[in-house]
C-alpha cells in the first residue's frame, strides 16, 4: 500500500477549506505550531498530537515579529523539504506553511500583549518576543480551528503566555503541554543547536546539568540566592559568555519564588558563543 503524500496549504483560505471538510465530517484536529527547522522534540509533539485527535495539522512559519534581533531571525534555520519529508514519515495529516504576506499583509496592525507571565525571564531580554508569540499562535489557533495544539515545556514561559491569551480570549481550543525532549547528554533538542560548533555542542548540556545541581541544592533547603550564584559561576567558568537568567518560579503562574512553598521550576537562559539556549526543570520537594 502506498502513503498518500503529506498535502501542504500555503493560504488560509485552503486552510480553512480542509478544517471545514474535517469538522462537516466531525473529524478533530490538533495543531503543532512550529517554525521548521524540525528535530525529534517536535516529532515527540507530533507523535502526542496524534493521541489526541482524529487529525494532525503542523504549521511551519519562522514568524518575524517573534524574533528581537535580525541577526537571530536571518541565521533562523529554515529546511522546508527535509522538514516536510519528516512530517510525512510522521503521518500527519496536513501542513499549514504561510508565506510572509500570508501572515502579515502590509496593512497588518494588530498586537496581542499578555502582561504578567510574559513579563521578567525571556521578555526582560527580548522586548516584544512575546507580543510576537501571542499574536502569531492567537492567528494561527482562529485559522486552523484546532480543537487541540501541543506546545513543549522546552519554551515554559511561552507555554504560559499561549494558555493565558487562548484563556483571556475565550479561543475555544485545549493547551495540551509536552514535556522537554533531551540529548542523550542531558542537552534540551533545539533548532538553534545546529549552529553551535563542535566545541560548543560539547559544553552545551552543563545549562541542563547545572539546572539538575540546583534542583537538587533547592529541594535540600539551599536557599534560591546561593544557588543562582554558584550556576552563574559554574556556566560562565565552563565557557557560556553569559548568563541572562537563573531563576525560581511558581509553576501556577510564574511569579517569583524564594523556596519551595509551592510547585516550582527552574528555569535558565545563556548564551554560548553566537547561540542562546534556554532551559528549565521542575523541582520536587
Ligand atoms: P519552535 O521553536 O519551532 O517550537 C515549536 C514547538 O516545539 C514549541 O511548542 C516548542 O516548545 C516545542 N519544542 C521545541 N523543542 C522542544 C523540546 N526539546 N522538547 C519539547 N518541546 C520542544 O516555539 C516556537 O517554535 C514558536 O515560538 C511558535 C510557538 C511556533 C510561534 O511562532
Amino acid at each position: 500500500m502506498t502513503k498518500a503524500s503529506l498535502k501542504i496549504v500555503r493560504t488560509v483560505a485552503d486552510l480553512r477549506s480542509v478544517a471545514g471538510e474535517w469538522k462537516s465530517q466531525s473529524l478533530r484536529s490538533t495543531l503543532v505550531p512550529t517554525m521548521g527547522a524540525l528535530h525529534k522534540g517536535h516529532l515527540e509533539i507530533v507523535r502526542m498530537a496524534k493521541t489526541l485527535a482524529e487529525r494532525t495539522i503542523v504549521s511551519i512559519f519562522v514568524n518575524p515579529t517573534q524574533f528581537n534581533n535580525p541577526n537571530d531571525l536571518a541565521n533562523y534555520p529554515r529546511t522546508l523539504d527535509a522538514d516536510w519529508r519528516m512530517l510525512e514519515e510522521a503521518g500527519v495529516d496536513l501542513l499549514f506553511a504561510p508565506r510572509q504576506h500570508e501572515m502579515y499583509p502590509e496593512d497588518f496592525t494588530t498586537k496581542i500583549t499578555v502582561s504578567k507571565v510574559s513579563e521578567g525571564l525571556c521578555g526582560a531580554f527580548r522586548p516584544g518576543h512575546f507580543e510576537g508569540v501571542a499574536t502569531v499562535v492567537a492567528k494561527l489557533f482562529n485559522q486552523s480551528q484546532a480543537d487541540f495544539a501541543v506546545l513543549g515545556e522546552k519554551d515554559y514561559q511561552q507555554l504560559h503566555v499561549v494558555r493565558r491569551m487562548t484563556r483571556d480570549l475565550d479561543i475555544p481550543i485545549e493547551i495540551v503541554a509536552h514535556p522537554t525532549v533531551r540529548e542523550a547528554d542531558g542537552l534540551a533538542m533545539s533548532s538553534r543547536n545546529a549552529r553551535l560548533t563542535s566545541q560548543e555542542r560539547l559544553l552545551a548540556p552543563e545549562l541542563a546539568r547545572q539546572l539538575n545541581i540546583a534542583a537538587a541544592a533547592i529541594g535540600q533547603g539551599t536557599p534560591a540566592q546561593d544557588i543562582y550564584h554558584a550556576a552563574h559561576k559554574a556556566l560562565l567558568a565552563v565557557g557560556f559568555s553569559s548568563v541572562e537568567y537563573f531563576e525560581l518560579r511558581a509553576e501556577r503562574d510564574l511569579m517569583p519564588l524564594q523556596s519551595l512553598s509551592e510547585p516550582a521550576r527552574l528555569l535558565t537562559a545563556a548564551n554560548l558563543g553566537r547561540v542562546r539556549l534556554i532551559d528549565n526543570l521542575p523541582v520536587a520537594k
